[in-house]
C-alpha cells in the first residue's frame, strides 16, 4: 500500500510560490519494522582483524509510512530516541535551496553550538557544486532532503521529468557527496497536487511556518527572528508539532538562527528532523494534515478530532 504524500500547507508558499495544499487521510495502521541496513556478517573466520569503527546502529524504525522504510543505499530515518513523541514540544528547522559556500557552513555551527538537529532540503545544482557541505551537513547529523535540480516548477513537468531530471538528478548529487540518497522531497514553491505527489511515491514535505526570510523586505535578521519566534499571520506561528521554513542561502536568515534556537529551546522546544516529525505525527495518531504542513500537537494526540489547520 502506497501512503499519499502530501503536505497541506496552510499558508503561502515560500520562495515566491504559492502552495497547492492538499491533504491525505490515512489512518495508519503502525508496524514495527527493524530495518536491515547491514546484512549481517557472515561467519567468516578473520582472527584477529582490529575490528573497524561500528557504524551506527541502524534505528528501529516504527511506522507504517512505506517511504520512511529503511532501504538500501538510503539514508535511514532518524531514531526516536531521546524524544518522546507523546510529550515532547518538537518542532522541526528546515532549510531550502543551499547549500551556500558561506552561509551553509555558518549555520552548521549554530546548530552544533546548540546541540540542535536540523533538516536540509538542498537544489541538486548547489548540492553537485558544495559536496563537501552536503557531505558535512550529513556528517554532522543533520537530514538531507531534495529540492529539484534547479528549482523549477515540478507541477509544469511531467512525471518523468520530475524522477529523472530533477528529484533524480538532485539525489544523484546528494549521492555523490554522501554515498547515500535522500527519502524525502521538498517541492520548489510548495508546487505538488496530491496526485502527482502519489504518484511520485515518496514523501513531498512542505511546513507550516513561513517567515518569508526570502523576500528582500525582510532580510533582516531581527526580522526573521521576529518572523520565526512571534510569528506572523501570514506566515502562521511555531506550535508543538510545526514545521518551520527557512532558507540558508541568506545571510540574513542563518544571522538569526542562534536567536532563534535560543529562544525556541526557552519555549521548551525540542528540535527533530523531518522523519522523526513524520514518525512523531504518525505515533500521535491524528489523521492529519501533517504531510506536512505539520504534526498535531501533542496535546491533540488521543483526543477525538481537532480542528485541522486551515488552508
Ligand atoms: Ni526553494
Amino acid at each position: 500500500m502506497i501512503l499519499v504524500v502530501l503536505v497541506a500547507s496552510a499558508f503561502a508558499a515560500g520562495c515566491g510560490g504559492t502552495g497547492s495544499a492538499a491533504k491525505s487521510s490515512a489512518a495508519p495502521t503502525v508496524i514495527t519494522t527493524t530495518p536491515t541496513g547491514e546484512p549481517s556478517a557472515a561467519a567468516t573466520p578473520e582472527p584477529t582483524a582490529t575490528p573497524e569503527p561500528t557504524p551506527e546502529p541502524t534505528p528501529e524504525v516504527t511506522t507504517s509510512l512505506a517511504q520512511l522504510q529503511a532501504k538500501e543505499g538510503y539514508m535511514a530515518p532518524k531514531s526516536l530516541d531521546g524524544i518522546d513523541p507523546l510529550n515532547d514540544k518538537v518542532v522541526a528547522l528546515t532549510f531550502d535551496d543551499g547549500p551556500h559556500p558561506e552561509n551553509t557552513p555558518k549555520l552548521l555551527d549554530i546548530l552544533k553550538e546548540n546541540d540542535a538537529v536540523a533538516t536540509f532540503f538542498m537544489v541538486g545544482t548547489n548540492a553537485a557544486e558544495y559536496p563537501d557541505i552536503v557531505k558535512r551537513v550529513y556528517d554532522e547529523g543533520h537530514e538531507i532532503g531534495t529540492h529539484s535540480w534547479d528549482h523549477k516548477d515540478l507541477m509544469k513537468l511531467s512525471l518523468d521529468e520530475i524522477m529523472t531530471n530533477q528529484y533524480g538528478k538532485a539525489n544523484d548529487a546528494i549521492e555523490a557527496a554522501t554515498g547515500l540518497r535522500a527519502l524525502i522531497d521538498r517541492p520548489p514553491y510548495g508546487s505538488m497536487s496530491e496526485d502527482m505527489a502519489e504518484q511520485i511515491g515518496r514523501e513531498q514535505i512542505l511546513w507550516s511556518v513561513d517567515p518569508n526570510d526570502w523576500k528582500k523586505e525582510n532580510r533582516d535578521p531581527d526580522t526573521v527572528y521576529d518572523h520565526v519566534v512571534n510569528g506572523t499571520p501570514d506566515g502562521g506561528y511555531v506550535q508543538d508539532g510545526a514545521i518551520v521554513l527557512s532558507h540558508d542561502i541568506h545571510a540574513t536568515t542563518v544571522d538569526a538562527y542562534d536567536r532563534i534556537i535560543k529562544a525556541l529551546k526557552d519555549e521548551g522546544y525540542k528540535f527533530v528532523t523531518v522523519t522523526q516529525m513524520m514518525q512523531i505525527a504518525e505515533i500521535r495518531g491524528k489523521d492529519i494534515e501533517y504531510r506536512f504542513g505539520h504534526a498535531p500537537i501533542a496535546a491533540e494526540s488521543g483526543s477525538e478530532s481537532s480542528a485541522p489547520a486551515g488552508e
